[in-house]
């Protein structure tokens, strides 16, 4: 898929077909993530993939439907190196920055296979950190459940240009 259909086409879904994804499909997926831009290079990013019975899990973690997904990830900031070369927070704010990219990435490529997911913020994150046994190092900052849409969704309406834009300098 051309790259201006996939950012036209991407959107969140949360009903999925029964398709499995292949253990290739999975590393493609993971690849465009890791091609993500991140502060210095330093990738501070840690992604956990949970398929098969392991997601019967999220019900203790998040909304049911989650563990429907053929496979979730996990998404993680691993923050250590890079907090010790930035102070003040700022190495942890890159930290979410570069795993944030790397979601976007994630879900484009989904977009160019066919296949589709929804970012979820609304998690219990003891109960992710205790279900998965996510180490200390390995801070969640989100959850991403991963397939082929049960069924075509509309897509959600945006804010206009001019309501969230504003030039500075002489004007194009
Ligand atoms: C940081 C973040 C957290 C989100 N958390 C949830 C969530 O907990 N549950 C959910 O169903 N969707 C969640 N979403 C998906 C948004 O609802 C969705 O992206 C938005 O409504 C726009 O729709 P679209 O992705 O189809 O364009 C989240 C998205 C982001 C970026």
């Amino acid at each position: 898929m051309e790259l201006n259909s996939a950012i036209l086409a991407r959107h969140s879904t949360r009903a999925f077909s029964d398709r499995k994804l292949t253990r290739d499909e999975i590393t493609e997926l993971l690849t465009a993530a890791t091609k993500a831009p991140s502060a210095v290079n330093m990738q501070s990013w840690h992604f956990y993939v949970v398929t098969g019975d392991e997601r019967a899990k999220f019900k203790n973690v998040c909304a049911e439907w989650v563990s429907t997904a053929p496979v979730v990830f996990i998404i993680c900031t691993d923050s250590a190196g890079i907090e010790s070369r930035f102070s003040d927070g700022r190495g942890r704010k890159f930290a979410v920055q570069d795993t944030s990219y790397a979601t976007e990435n994630l879900l484009l490529k989904a977009t160019d296979m066919g296949l589709c997911g929804c970012i979820i913020g609304a998690y219990d994150q003891d109960a992710c950190v205790r279900e998965f046994s996510i180490p200390e190092r390995h801070h969640v900052v989100a959850l991403l459940p991963v397939g082929e849409p049960a069924a075509p969704v509309p897509p959600r309406e945006r804010k206009p240009l001019d309501e969230v834009v504003t030039y500075i300098g002489d004007t194009l």
